[in-house]
């Protein structure tokens, strides 16, 4: 198969892009002129100059709550903890099959690979203690295998040490083949319980060799500085490059005296940063009358100091988020907009915060990115460059994985009578 005349992120020109049993084969770069004059039938896919990057990545989903929103009623307050209470009569109250829930995610699934997402990684909460969501969540990811790489998280969404049988819970999940520990430190009864579920998952992700994924300091409390503890773990045992800290909301509350001695140690650890600015933006700053806080991390800041940040959707219409269909454009323009992100030098590379930056976050680096001998992982993208493609919200118009059509979409076409 064959791509002609595409942009390729990144590169100067347009080029010819062919791949053969799901491996990038060759990227030629053309003439200039001579992409008229190509054989454009067969089994050629013609690109129209549009660009060709690696897939967008979902670094941060709950595929086990996706589609819930209005059951058994809708979050009324918009609290990040009216979003955990409901979801908790969800459990008790609603019949918990594996087809229903397998459903729903793989309609998440076939939204998410619309705007051309090809890696998600997914929570799982595994305080829900019949694992139905788990069982639903490893089926759907060996069935899903040759379409679209999902990765699982243990997620304790109702504590490990704060909930009775907690450590059974994780040590349960990780042994039905979970790639991920999560924790949830700042939910937990007390700080040294956050403290000490924090050291638990480090043993229990070295004992699985796995990776490790908290929800870290979603809250607006700026005394809430579990991420302090994550980073250092992660740099006494050199976990940082398999350590992602999500949410990390309080640092939009710390001080930037305390900020600043933060960075070091998050440099220094290595570790990685995941925002979900759509779902943040929403539940926090409840509490505040006004000035209300964006309850969103520093996405500005973190980049510039060179430490890895990716942006995530949290949620498709569950508790938490009452909206959302999948798209990871949409995510990103809140999170510029939030983190103040609307420079033209921002603007040239932003789809890094969707794309390679995720990558990083769930260690896939070694099949990713546009390179002969590489999987053929691909999208093909409405637009011309990163400002383009923000700005009027492009359309994914081909999606690769593995050298498999995904999905596929006709921009549409709009006729203005003036
Ligand atoms: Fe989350």
């Amino acid at each position: 198969m064959k791509i002609v005349g595409c942009r390729i992120r990144g590169r100067e020109g347009l080029y010819n892009v062919s791949y053969e049993n799901g491996v990038f084969t060759s990227i030629t770069e053309l003439e200039p002129g001579s992409e008229e004059k190509q054989m454009k039938t067969g089994d050629v896919y013609d690109a129209k100059g549009r660009l060709l990057m690696p897939p967008f990545v979902e670094p941060h989903i709950h595929l086990d709550c996706v589609l819930t929103a209005g059951i058994p009623h809708y979050n009324m307050s918009g609290t990040l903890f009216e979003g955990i209470s409901t979801w908790q009569e969800y459990k008790t109250t609603q019949p918990l099959v594996v087809s229903e829930i397998k459903e729903r995610a793989k309609e998440a699934l076939r939204l998410l690979a619309e705007y051309g997402v090809q890696f998600v990684r997914t929570h799982v909460d595994v305080t829900e203690t019949s694992f139905k969501g788990v069982e639903a969540l490893e089926e759907l990811k060996e069935e899903m295998k040759d379409i679209m790489e999902i990765q699982t998280i243990a997620f304790p969404q109702n504590g490990i040490l704060s909930v009775r049988d907690g450590k059974a819970n994780m040590e349960r999940a990780m042994s039905m083949g979970m790639d991920c520990v999560g924790a949830i430190p700042h939910y937990e009864f007390t700080r040294e319980y956050g403290i000490e579920s924090l050291k638990y998952i480090f043993e229990l992700a070295e004992k699985y060799d796995k990776m490790i994924d908290v929800h870290c300091d979603e809250m607006d409390d700026e005394q809430s500085r579990f991420l302090e503890t994550l980073a250092t773990l992660a740099w006494e045992r050199g976990y940082g490059k398999r350590t992602v800290a999500a949410h990390t909301c309080a640092m939009g509350s710390y001080n930037d005296s305390y900020c600043t001695k933060l960075f070091r140690l998050l440099q220094e650890s290595g570790i990685n940063i995941n925002a979900c600015p759509c779902a943040n933006v929403h539940l926090q700053g409840r509490i505040d009358k006004y000035p209300k806080r964006r309850g969103v991390t520093r996405i500005k800041e973190l980049s510039d100091a060179g430490i890895n940040i990716a942006l995530g959707q949290d949620s498709i219409a569950d508790p938490w988020y009452p909206i959302g269909v999948g798209n990871l454009l949409r995510v990103l323009e809140m999170g510029l907009h939030v983190g103040h992100m609307m420079g033209y030098e921002d603007l040239q590379h932003c789809l890094d915060l969707i794309s390679t930056n995720g990558a990083k976050n769930l260690c896939i680096e070694d099949h990713y990115g546009i390179e002969v001998g590489k999987k053929a992982n691909f999208i093909i993208l409405d637009g011309k460059d990163d400002y383009e493609i923000l700005r009027f919200q492009s359309p994914v118009v081909l999606s690769v994985h593995n050298g498999m059509t995904i999905a596929e979409k006709e921009p549409a076409v709009a006729s203005v009578k003036f």
